[in-house]
């Protein structure tokens, strides 16, 4: 197994105490944990959640609502929770990058509009398509002239396969809060529910090959065919791109998580687990 996929602590520190805090039952991933502010419904007809951090933004609010419905039939790796997920990311780290937080949820909100398939052959444009798609959703929300290029500029340079330097500080931001999205256990999670997307719509794709899961006998890695190999081409090289130190930080915890996840499986499907 490759060295990089051995197993090392979990520096999360999800399962310490924490006093004072709201009890979770014992048996929950909760337990122990602080829980962060209760997530909130929007309004009105509101097809899904938007952080509460939102109600400090009207034109956020206005944007979600023109957005959220696209999303609609999207498979759940790239759906509105996607957003909501990335929006939050995106407003926290706007600051330390001299980004305008108003813009930068914004970007968040608007940056995967289009809706070509991971495994498309033209995926890499997506990020340009989202930012055509996004001008007039972000002129009906409010959003001035002046305002709106540095959002279609950042929304544009988004995607990771592009391989494009972000457009200043809010594509920065963008890049950072899209990328944590895609690494630790929510990334996790949504490399396999991709690759289902995928395998759906008629890819012949697998969880992972079956005769050489992590690649240890020198095949070519296939993402676009096992989801397991996702980890080497993309996944695991995030963390060492982040442009802002609170994504950073944040991406070492999540990078070690897969690990963790990783070094798991490998032990797994190697019929290394131990027995009662
Ligand atoms: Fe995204």
């Amino acid at each position: 197994m490759d060295e990089k996929v051995q197993r090392r602590g979990n520096k999360g520190g999800t399962g310490r105490a924490v006093e004072g805090a709201d009890p979770a039952p014992a048996a929950s991933p909760r337990a122990g944990v602080r829980p962060g502010p209760a997530p909130e419904t929007l309004p009105t007809g509101s097809p899904g959640p938007l952080p509460p951090e939102a109600l400090l933004f009207p034109r956020h609010l206005a944007l979600w609502e023109r957005v959220a419905p696209l999303m609609d039939g999207r498979d759940l790796a790239h759906d509105a929770l996607h957003l909501a997920r990335v929006y939050r990311w995106a407003l926290r780290l706007a600051p330390e990058a001299g980004a305008d937080p108003d813009l930068a949820g914004a970007a968040a909100l608007v940056h995967d509009l289009d809706p070509t398939p991971k495994h498309g052959p033209d995926r890499p444009a997506a990020g340009e398509r989202s930012s055509r798609a996004a001008e007039p959703l972000l002129a009906e929300a409010g959003y001035a002239a002046r305002e709106r290029a540095p959002i279609l500029a950042a929304v544009a340079a988004s995607s990771w396969s592009r391989g494009l330097e972000p457009a200043g500080p809010l594509g920065a931001v963008l890049q950072d809060a899209d990328r944590l999205d895609a690494i630790g256990a929510v990334g996790i999670a949504r490399v396999f529910a991709c690759h289902q997307s995928m395998a759906a719509a008629g890819s012949d794709g697998l969880f992972y090959h079956p005769g050489d899961p992590f690649a240890e006998a020198g095949r070519r890695l296939d993402d676009r065919r096992h989801a397991l190999d996702h980890f080497a081409v993309k996944l695991l090289k995030l963390a060492d791109g982040m442009h802002t130190p609170t994504a950073r930080a944040e991406a070492a915890r999540r990078h070690e998580a897969m690990l963790t996840f990783l070094s798991q499986l490998w032990g797994e499907l190697e019929n290394r687990g131990q027995l009662p």
